[in-house]
């Protein structure tokens, strides 16, 4: 196989369908051996039934590429481990992990449960951690075996994460969770060899497909399909392949035909007294940083 990604092996979670999906074939399409995963549940996480990922192994098999499914929950240690192990003991090795599995239960804050809480900070942020964590060890071992890997991480992270979104409070927090483990993964995965960045992209699949309906919406004619899945895998691919060697601890938004580079919290206007401020000292203070601060970017959904 020729490509960006020929002799690697990646690993994608939930790739049965949406984004991970057009991962998944994205990556085949360039060399890539794949080991496809979804635990095939419903948009709220619930239910499920068959998963979806060998339909995805089917289809890059017709293409002649090379795939194994994997059926595991990711937010497990058994279900993660069991991942990595997929792809070490399927195709001897694992050179690419995307992190990509998950589903949404939005609720405005006041009416929501904690059980919603909890499922969708346990499946985007552990469900990012655990894999990553896997994968990691595995990594220093060959590292420390002389058998050094160009390894690439990429998480999927949101705008709701980075601006903050109305009625999103559970996975907006998990997003922004993920941003979060990204830089703390990249600062220390970095002597082994392991690069880890982010996206948050922005395409139509049945997480958004309803709720956006009109900005997701496929033109009527030939034009360009600008929330097709697909337009957001291309930087996916580079990301996790070795042509992007040096870059680490980014997060890129990513839709349709563009790519945008998000710029962290950094220092703004400071103030220091050198002393404790009294409250009201304080709050002077701040009013005139604020006045000389660059206003925030609006949260998605705020009238
Ligand atoms: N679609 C968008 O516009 C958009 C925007 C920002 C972020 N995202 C993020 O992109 C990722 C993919 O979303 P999508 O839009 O393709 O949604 P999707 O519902 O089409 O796909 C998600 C897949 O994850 C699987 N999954 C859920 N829980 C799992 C688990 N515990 N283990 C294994 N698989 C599991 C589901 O079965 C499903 O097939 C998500 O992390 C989502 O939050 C999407």
């Amino acid at each position: 196989m020729t490509g960006l990604c020929a002799e690697r092996v990646v690993v994608v979670t939930g790739a049965g369908r949406g984004l991970g999906r057009a991962h998944a074939l994205a990556f085949a399409a360039e060399g890539a051996r794949v080991v496809v995963n979804d635990l095939g549940v419903g948009l709220d996480g619930t239910g499920g039934g068959a998963s979806p990922a060998q339909d995805v192994v089917d289809e890059i098999t017709a293409a002649g590429g090379e795939a194994i499914a994997h059926g595991g929950d990711i937010a497990t240690t058994e279900g993660a481990a069991s991942l990595v192990a997929a792809a070490v003991d399927g195709f001897g090795r694992l050179d690419t992990l995307v992190n990509n599995a998950g589903f949404l239960r939005d609720r405005m804050l006041v009416n929501l449960d904690e059980d919603d809480w909890d499922a969708v900070m346990r499946v985007h942020l552990k469900g990012h951690f655990l894999p990553l964590r896997h994968a990691a060890a595995y990594w220093r071992a060959e590292s420390k075996a002389g058998r050094g890997r160009r390894a690439r991480v990429i998480n999927t992270s949101s705008g709701a994460g980075l601006l903050g979104s109305v009625g999103q409070g559970n996975y907006a927090a998990a997003k922004a969770g993920i941003v979060g483990l990204t830089l703390v993964a990249a600062a220390e995965m970095g002597r082994y060899g392991v690069q880890v960045n982010a996206i948050a992209p922005a395409a139509r699949t049945r997480m958004t497909e309803r709720t956006f309906a009109d900005t997701m919406a496929a033109p009527d004619g030939p034009g360009f399909d600008a929330m097709a899945p697909e337009n957001v895998s291309p930087l996916v691919v580079w990301l996790g392949s070795d042509a992007a060697a040096g870059v680490t601890g980014r997060v890129f938004e990513t839709e349709g035909g563009r790519i945008t580079v998000m710029e962290g919290w950094r220092p703004g206007p400071t103030a220091d007294k050198s002393a404790r401020w009294t409250p009201a000292e304080a709050g002077d203070a701040a009013l005139d940083l604020l006045a000389a601060a660059e206003p925030p970017h609006p949260v998605y959904g705020a009238h």
